[in-house]
């Protein structure tokens, strides 16, 4: 076995565990009383996290000088996509009944669900384009500049759930500083890599 080949397979089991922990409780009747919320609310999160740990994973390289954490990127990046879309259907067929009137009101009346909405749409691009033959056919320079909208997905991702706690904002607060954080060490460590190495003349 190659150096570091249990690697892709282990995220992967750890990123399809939780899908499965949760269809698992809602099988068997342990999501407590409401449990499409529970599923809602655990996807939501669930989606958020996996975008966020896929962003981190450009800087993790930068910073550790080691290649290992980009092959993981596309792994989580599809994830996060598959977990907003699981959380959207949760939304769409058990919360709304699959009612367009009412979803199209909820969308255009809740500010929230606008943000969650838009967010998987810029999510569906970056996730169609995910192959190496979407990478071909777009070019490196193209598919690199559509790939920087997964910051925007994040953003609206973490303003998604700020609106939805109101309050208590500790919570995505955090997130949003995990965000900021690897958008700053990309930022700077992608500069100083790509810089020129400093000649003697
Ligand atoms: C079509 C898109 C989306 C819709 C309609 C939607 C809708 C919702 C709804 C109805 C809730 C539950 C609110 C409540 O219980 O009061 C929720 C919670 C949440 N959503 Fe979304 N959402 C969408 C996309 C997203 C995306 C793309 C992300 C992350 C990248 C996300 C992250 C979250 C989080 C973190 C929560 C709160 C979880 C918690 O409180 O534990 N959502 N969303």
């Amino acid at each position: 076995m190659r150096p570091g080949a249990w690697l892709q397979p282990a995220v992967l089991t750890g990123t399809l565990l939780p899908f499965g922990v949760l269809a698992y409780r809602a099988a068997g009747g342990h999501l407590g009383a409401n449990p499409v919320a529970t599923a809602l609310n655990q996807l939501g999160l669930l989606a958020l996290v996996l975008l966020l740990a896929s962003l981190a994973c450009t800087p993790l390289k930068l910073v550790t000088g080691m290649k290992w954490p980009l092959k993981l990127r596309k792994t989580l990046g599809l994830a996060a996509f598959f977990a907003a879309l699981a959380h959207l259907l949760v939304y769409a067929v058990l919360d709304q009944g699959l009612s367009w009137r009412t979803l199209a009101k909820d969308v255009l009346s809740r500010p929230f669900i606008a943000v969650g909405v838009s967010a998987v749409l810029i999510m569906t691009p970056l996730a169609v384009t995910s192959t190496k033959r979407a990478l071909q056919r777009l070019g490196p320079r193209r598919w690199q500049k559509l790939h920087r909208l997964a910051y925007v997905a994040g953003v609206l991702g973490v303003v998604h759930y700020v609106l939805r706690v109101k309050a208590d904002v500790r919570q995505p607060a955090l997130y949003g500083a995990l965000l900021a954080a690897s958008f700053a060490a990309r930022l700077a460590l992608g500069r100083t890599a790509r810089k020129p190495p400093p000649s003697d003349a």
